[in-house]
C-alpha cells in the first residue's frame, strides 16, 4: 500500500467517525520551547492546555515532524529518522480511552476491501501504563487480546510528554510482531526490533512542569478535561504494508537513494560504508526540504544551524560515494515529487526552495576549500613535529569553524597516515554542547509564570482587543500581578503587570512594538511601558503605579500614546509596502523572514537566495512605493476564511499559525497581507518613506532599514544641509560634489607619492656626506653615526648600502641609527671584504643593541633592529667600534 494511500485511509476512517480533518502546521510553529514540531499534537496545545475552547470535539491530522536529537545516528542505523510523518486523531474532552482504543483498533485490523488497514489481530501486541487496569480491561473487551499480548510498563516507555512542561498523559502502545526472524519472543519488553511500535495512545490527562512524570515526578497539574492525542508512526506503517525491511525502502523514500545511486553509479546494499551514506543522503534530503518549505534558512544558530548541518551532511555524503558536482537541487527535485501529492506547496514555492539549497552547497563548497587548507597545515605541523595523532583541538576547530563533520577529518587524515585526537574532540563537543544546553535552558519562558496568566484567563476571559478603531477605552482591572503573583493592591511606586477585560493597547505582536500609554482612575495612575501577550487572548500590560494605590476590579480608563501609536502604523504600514515591492522587484523567493515595527522606523526582513539586491532595484522599490503613497489608496482590514483569504492571494507567513478566521490587510491590488497589526487609514499618511540601507544578515536572508513620515523627512533634510555644508566648503554645485570630490583625492594622492620620493631622495642625498665620516678602525672603515631622525626600516637600510658601496672594496662596516621619539632603528651592513675578516653584521648587533635598550639581527651582510633609548645611541656607537677593533 503506497504511503498516499495510508494517509488517505487514515483521514477518511476519522473524519467517518467525526473528526474535522486539519492541515499539518507548520514544522515551525511559535513555541519557545521546540526547536520542530515533533508530534501532531503541537499544534493543538492550546486546546488540551483550555487557554483556547477547541473550535471541534474531534480532530484528524496528517502532521509533518522533525526530530533531531540524534542527527549522527541517522544512516548508521536503518531505525533513525529526522523526518517522519505522524497520523493522529485528537479528541478535545469528548471520547476518551475506550473510543481510542476502538478507533485505532478497527483500523489497524479492518479488513483491507473496508479501508482498513489489515494487520492480522494475532500479531498485535500492546503495551499500557503500569497500573492502568482500566485500558488493560478494554483492550480485552473492545479487541479481544488475550492478556499475553498486554504488557505493563513504566513511565520511561509509557507516559508521554512533549520533553518539556505542557500536557501530558500515560499512554498505551500498539506493536505488530514481525515474526522470528526480527528477535526474540516475549512481546515488546523483550525485542522493540521484532515488535514494532506503529501507534501510540496517549490519554492526555495531566499538566507537567519542570519535570517529567516520565521518571515519577508528579504531574503539577490536572488538565480542565480529560483528551486523547495519538500518533501512528506513518513510514512505519508504510514499510510494513508495503513488505520491506525499513523505511529505507518505501516508496516515498527509496528513490531519492535511487537519484544517489544514478548520480554516484554505485549500488545501495553493495557496501554498509555506502549504504549509511545513501541513507543520510534519503533521510536528510527529506527534512531539509520541508524544513525549507517551512521558511527556515541555513545560518549558524537555532533552526538555521540544523538545516545547514543536514545539508551539509548530505553534500560530504555525496562526496564520499565519488560525486563531486552540486547534488542538493537534484534530491531536493526528487524529495518534491514523491512528497507534493501530500504538501502541494513544495510544488508552488520550489523555485524558493531550490535557490537556497544551490546557496549552501555553494558556501559549503567554498568552506570545504578553506577547511582543506587549515587541514593541510595541521597535517604538515604535526608530521614536522613527528607526531602521529592530529591534535583534538585542531579537528573541532575544523568541526566547528568549517563545518567539517567529524568523519571527514578522520577520513581525510587516514589518507594522510594520521590518526586523530578523537577523546579531546569529544570532550570539546561535549563542552560545546553544554554551553548551548544551558543557552537554550535561560531562554525558556518559564512555565509557572504561564500558569498564573492562564488562571486569570480561566477566571475572566480573554482581554478585548479595542485598538483598531479606539485610542482610549473604558475597562476593569480582572488581574492584577506585582513579581508575578497576583494581589489585590499595588501601592504608589510599584513595578505592576495589568490585565483589564478590554483594552486599546496592542500587544507586541508581529514585528509591532506594544502601545505605551496610561490606565487612569478616580484615585490612581499606572504608567504603561510594555503590553505583552505571554497567553493567547490575554493582553499584559507592564508598567509602574504612578500615584495612588492600584486594586483590582477597579475601573480605569485607558489611553494609550497617540503619537506613538501613530508613527508605530505608518511603520507597519511602510513594511507591508517594502514587503511588497521587493517581491515585485526580486519575485516570489523573496518572503518575509522578519520584520519590527517601531515609531518612526522599520526593519524588514527577507529570504533572498539569489543575493544582494542592487542599488538600482532598491531606489526602484523605494520610488514605487512613495509613489503608492502619492496615490493616497485606501488600507482596508477585514476579517474573513482562510480559504478566501489564499483565494485573494493574501501574503502569509512562513511557520505563522492562523486560526480559521483570519485578518487581511490590504491596499487594493498592491499589497494584501494576512496581518493583525495597526495601519494608517490611507497611505498618504505615511507621507514618505526612506530607505536607509539593505544588507546581509546571514545566509540568503537581507534586511532592509527604512524611516518613514517626518523621521524619513529629518533624516533627509540632515543630509540635504550636509551636502549643502560641503558643497560650500569645496565651492561646487551639490550635483558637481563626486567629481570634485573624486579629483581632490587624486591629487592628494599624487601629491603624497611625490612627497614619499621627495623624501627618499633627500635620505639618500646624506649617504654622501655620512661615508666621507667613515673612520679606519685597525684597517677597517667605520661609519657609525646617528642619521637623520625618523627613518624607517627600509630608509636606513637603503642609506646603509648606498654608504656601504661608497666605502669600495676595502673593509667596512656601516652602522646606522635614527631615533624617533622613544624608539631607536638601526641597521649594520658590512663589505665583503669586512666579512672575509669575520665580521659579520648579524654578530655585531648583539655587541652594542642593549646599550639602546633593544636587540636585532640578520645576515653577515645586512642586520637590523631597534630598540627604546634613544639616550644610548653614544655608547652604542662606542661599543660597535670595540667590537669592530676586538
Ligand atoms: N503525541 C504522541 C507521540 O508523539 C502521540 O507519540
Amino acid at each position: 500500500m503506497q504511503t498516499h494511500e495510508i494517509v488517505r485511509r487514515f483521514t477518511e476512517h476519522f473524519v467517518k467517525a467525526g473528526h474535522t480533518s486539519v492541515p499539518s502546521a507548520s514544522l515551525i510553529l511559535d513555541d519557545p520551547n521546540l526547536l520542530f514540531v515533533n508530534a501532531g499534537m503541537v499544534q493543538f496545545k492550546p486546546y488540551f492546555l483550555g487557554d483556547v475552547p477547541a473550535p471541534y470535539p474531534r480532530a484528524t491530522s496528517i502532521q509533518k515532524c522533525v526530530r533531531t536529537g540524534d542527527i549522527d545516528e541517522v544512516g548508521r542505523t536503518t531505525r533513525h529518522n529526522t523526518f517522519f510523518q505522524m497520523a493522529g486523531n485528537f479528541s478535545f474532552g469528548d471520547y476518551f480511552k475506550a473510543g481510542a482504543i476502538e478507533h485505532a483498533w478497527n483500523l489497524v485490523t479492518g479488513d483491507l476491501a473496508s479501508g482498513g488497514f489489515g494487520f492480522d489481530p494475532d500479531r498485535i501486541w500492546v503495551t499500557v501504563y503500569q497500573d492502568d487496569d482500566e485500558a488493560i480491561a478494554l483492550w480485552k473487551k473492545i479487541a479481544g487480546l488475550p492478556e499475553e499480548r498486554i504488557q505493563r510498563r513504566g513511565g520511561k516507555d509509557n507516559y508521554w510528554d512533549m520533553g518539556v512542561p505542557g500536557p501530558g498523559g500515560p499512554c498505551s502502545e500498539i506493536y505488530y510482531d514481525r515474526g522470528p526472524e526480527y528477535g526474540r519472543e516475549g512481546g515488546p519488553e523483550a525485542d522493540e526490533d521484532r515488535y514494532l511500535e506503529i501507534w501510540n495512545l496517549v490519554f492526555m490527562q495531566d499538566e507537567r512542569g519542570e519535570l517529567s512524570p516520565k521518571l515519577g515526578h508528579p504531574p503539577v497539574g490536572t488538565l480542565p478535561s480529560k483528551n486523547i492525542d495519538t500518533g501512528m508512526g506513518v513510514e512505519r506503517v508504510a514499510y510494513l504494508l508495503q513488505g520491506v525491511a525499513n523505511v529505507y525502502e518505501t516508496d516515498l523514500v527509496r528513490p531519492v537513494i535511487a537519484q544517489a545511486e544514478a548520480l554516484s553509479g554505485r549500488r545501495y546494499g553493495a557496501s554498509p560504508e555506502d549504504d549509511t551514506r545513501f541513507r543520510v543522503i534519503a533521510d536528510h534530503a527529506r527534512s531539509g526540504v520541508m524544513i525549507i518549505g517551512d521558511g527556515v534558512t541555513p545560518s549558524n544558530e537555532g533552526r538555521g544551524y540544523v538545516l545547514r548541518r543536514l545539508l551539509r551532511r548530505i553534500v560530504r555524503s555525496a562526496r564520499l560515494l565519488g560525486v563531486t558536482q552540486p547534488v542538493l537541487r537534484a534530491f531536493a527535485e526528487v524529495v518534491r515529487d514523491e512528497m507534493s501529492p501530500t504538501y502541494p506547496e513544495l510544488v508552488t514555492d520550489f523555485e524558493r526552495i531550490s535557490a537556497v539549497v544551490e546557496a549552501e552547497e555553494e558556501a559549503f563548497l567554498s568552506t570545504l576549500t578553506a577547511g582543506s587548507r587549515i587541514f593541510d597545515s595541521a597535517v604538515a605541523e604535526t608530521k614536522k613535529a613527528g607526531g602521529l595523532v592530529l591534535p583534538g583541538d585542531r579537528a573541532f576547530q575544523l568541526h566547528d569553524t568549517y563545518g567539517f563533520p567529524i568523519d571527514l577529518t578522520l577520513e581525510m587524515a587516514a589518507e594522510q597516515g594520521l590518526e586523530v585526537d578523537q577523546d579531546r574532540f569529544t570532550a570539546l563537543m561535549q563542552e560545546q554542547r553544554s554551553r548551548a544546553k544551558a543557552d537554550a535552558a535561560s531562554r525558556k519562558v518559564g512555565h509557572g509564570d504561564a500558569s498564573v496568566y492562564r488562571a486569570v484567563l480561566d477566571n475572566h476571559g480573554i482581554t478585548e482587543f479595542l485598538g483598531y478603531t479606539d485610542l482610549a477605552a473604558e475597562g476593569t482591572i480582572v488581574g492584577l500581578l506585582v513579581d508575578g503573583q497576583p494581589v489585590p493592591a499595588a501601592p504608589e511606586g510599584s513595578s505592576v503587570e495589568v490585565v483589564l477585560n478590554r483594552t486599546p493597547f496592542y500587544a507586541e505582536a508581529g514585528g509591532q512594538q506594544a502601545d505605551t500609554g496610561e490606565l487612569r482612575s478616580g484615585s490612581f495612575t499606572i504608567r504603561v511601558d510594555d503590553v505583552q501577550s505571554p497567553v493567547a487572548g490575554l493582553r499584559v500590560h507592564r508598567g509602574v503605579v504612578t500615584n495612588g494605590t492600584a486594586t483590582v476590579d477597579s475601573p480605569v480608563v485607558a489611553e494609550i500614546d497617540v503619537a506613538r501609536r501613530a508613527s508605530i502604523s505608518r511603520a507597519h504600514t511602510g513594511t507591508h509596502l517594502v514587503h511588497a515591492g521587493v517581491r515585485g522587484a526580486l519575485g516570489t523567493s523573496a518572503a518575509q523572514a522578519g520584520s519590527l515595527n517601531a515609531p518612526g522606523r522599520l526593519r524588514f526582513d527577507f529570504t533572498s537566495p539569489s543575493g544582494a539586491v542592487t542599488p538600482t532595484q532598491l531606489a526602484e522599490v523605494e520610488g514605487e512605493i512613495n509613489a503608492v503613497l502619492q496615490q493616497n489608496r485606501e488600507v482596508e482590514a477585514y476579517e474573513t476564511s482562510m480559504d478566501e483569504a489564499k483565494r485573494l492571494g493574501a501574503m502569509m507567513l512562513f511557520g505563522e499559525k492562523y486560526g480559521d478566521r483570519v485578518r487581511v490587510v490590504d491596499m487594493g491590488d498592491y499589497s494584501r497581507e494576512l496581518c493583525g497589526g495597526t495601519h494608517v487609514g490611507r497611505t498618504g499618511e505615511i507621507g514618505l518613506i526612506k530607505v536607509l540601507s539593505e544588507g546581509s544578515i546571514g545566509s540568503g536572508v537581507r534586511r532592509v532599514e527604512a524611516l518613514v513620515g517626518l523621521d524619513a523627512f529629518d533624516h533627509m533634510s540632515k543630509e540635504h544641509l550636509l551636502v549643502s555644508q560641503l558643497a560650500e566648503q569645496l565651492k561646487a554645485k551639490p550635483e558637481d560634489l563626486p567629481e570634485r570630490i573624486n579629483g581632490l583625492v587624486e591629487r592628494l594622492r599624487d601629491a603624497e607619492r611625490d612627497l614619499e620620493k621627495h623624501r627618499a631622495e633627500a635620505v639618500l642625498a646624506s649617504a654622501g656626506t655620512l661615508a666621507e665620516q667613515a673612520e679606519d678602525l685597525d684597517g677597517v672603515s667605520v661609519v657609525a653615526v646617528e642619521a637623520p631622525a625618523g627613518l624607517g626600516g627600509n630608509d636606513l637600510r637603503n642609506l646603509a648600502s648606498d654608504v656601504r658601496g661608497r666605502l669600495g672594496s676595502k673593509p667596512g662596516v656601516v652602522a646606522l641609527f635614527s631615533t624617533d621619539g622613544a624608539k631607536v632603528a638601526f641597521v649594520v651592513a658590512t663589505t665583503a671584504a669586512a666579512r672575509d675578516k669575520g665580521l659579520a653584521a648579524g654578530t655585531l648587533i648583539p655587541a652594542f643593541a642593549p646599550a639602546v635598550g633593544g636587540r636585532g639581527g640578520g645576515k653577515p651582510d645586512l642586520a637590523q633592529g631597534g630598540g627604546t633609548d634613544p639616550s644610548g645611541v653614544g655608547a652604542a656607537i662606542q661599543k660597535l667600534r670595540e667590537a669592530v677593533r676586538g
